[in-house]
């Protein structure tokens, strides 16, 4: 199945918020993005995930209009960032390193601030914003007595503060602390669920897009290598799943599968492990039983994401 095929397929509304459309990225001769495609759908938490250099960062200020790709176009809400930027940015909320919070205001002094540049100032829509945020019990402190999770809390309700129907945040965990990253977690839960905002988050640490994230892509050398549902068993395909048969010559079980369905069993302790699209358990159990291998036990078990997450850096062209 190809990347946007498997979006497709686990997206959980139709409303489609953002639209990467064959984006190239090239500095100086080197192609940072490669062909980019994948669409965020309403109420969806989208995870760009990769390893330091895979061009996250690019493809967010891309999205933001603040980089202009080589080649191709992205679409917010059906408009062109790079043909028709005001009406696009429209419903952009962003957060990228190094946002700006003044020290020298309070936190609720920023946001009128900002609002301000928006237009009109709505105090009751500044609270509100506050709320989801949880900043309310220290939102009249000066923002320099404030610790570094709080400052992010900040620049995030200031991304939210024209209520935008897409967020784009860059590696926002980076500096928080395991509360932090929980409670930023439970913010963009809500912000998707209540608010229906699509959400793209970026990310290199894998165990903070399998908790925040509905959907992830593997970036990697500026390509997408694959992209995957996180939670739900309708994701999981027969690829996802290996046969684990645990016996008593692990060593022999092994030349026997290999000599009679041509596989080779990885060995973990005492069990075989053969990949669950290659063979049956009951094939694989029946002939180690008719060479008399002793099987103590055995299972279908799902790769865990960060199996899946090695499968696809491995398999990569
Ligand atoms: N202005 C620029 N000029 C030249 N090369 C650039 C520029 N900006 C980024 N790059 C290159 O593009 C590649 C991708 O960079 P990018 O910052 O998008 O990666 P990233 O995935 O965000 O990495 P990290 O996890 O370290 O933040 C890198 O090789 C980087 O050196
Ligand atoms: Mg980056």
């Amino acid at each position: 199945m190809t990347p946007k095929a498997q979006l497709k397929q686990y997206n959980k509304s139709s409303v489609k918020i953002l639209e990467i459309k064959n984006v190239t990225k090239v500095y100086k001769k080197r192609i940072v993005l490669d062909n980019i495609n994948f669409d965020v759908y309403e109420g969806e938490i989208f995870g760009f995930l990769g390893p330091n250099g895979a061009g996250k960062t690019t493809l967010i200020r891309i999205i933001c209009g603040m980089t202009r790709p080589t080649n191709g176009e992205v679409f917010i809400c059906g408009n062109s960032v790079q043909h028709n930027f005001e009406k696009a940015v429209i419903n952009l909320g962003a957060m990228i390193e190094n946002c700006q919070v003044y020290n020298y205001m309070t936190g609720y002094q920023n946001l009128l601030y900002y609002a301000n540049l928006y237009g009109k100032i709505d105090h009751e829509k500044i609270d509100e914003i506050v709320e989801v945020v949880g900043m309310t019990s220290r939102i009249h402190d000066k923002v320099r007595t404030y610790s570094y999770g709080m400052r992010q809390r900040i620049a995030l309700a200031q991304a939210l503060l024209h209520k935008p129907k897409l967020l784009v945040l860059d590696e926002p965990t980076n500096g928080l602390d395991a509360n932090g990253v929980i409670e930023l977690r439970q913010t963009l839960k809500i912000l998707a669920s209540k608010h229906k905002m699509a959400i793209l988050v970026s990310s290199h640490i894998l165990a903070e897009m399998q908790q925040i994230c509905d959907v992830f892509a593997v970036v990697d050398g500026g390509k997408v290598l694959d992209i995957r549902s996180i939670d739900g068993n309708e994701s999981k395909t027969n690829k996802d799943k290996h046969i684990a048969i645990s016996v008593n010559y692990p060593n022999y079980a092994c030349k026997v599968i290999h000599s009679e369905l041509g596989i080779f069993p990885e060995i973990a302790g005492s069990s075989i492990i053969i990949p669950y699209e290659q063979a049956t358990l009951k094939e694989v159990i029946d002939i180690l039983r008719e060479k008399n291998v002793a099987v103590y036990d055995s299972k279908i078990e799902t790769k865990t994401l960060e199996e899946l997450y090695l499968d696809i850096l491995k398999n990569k062209k």
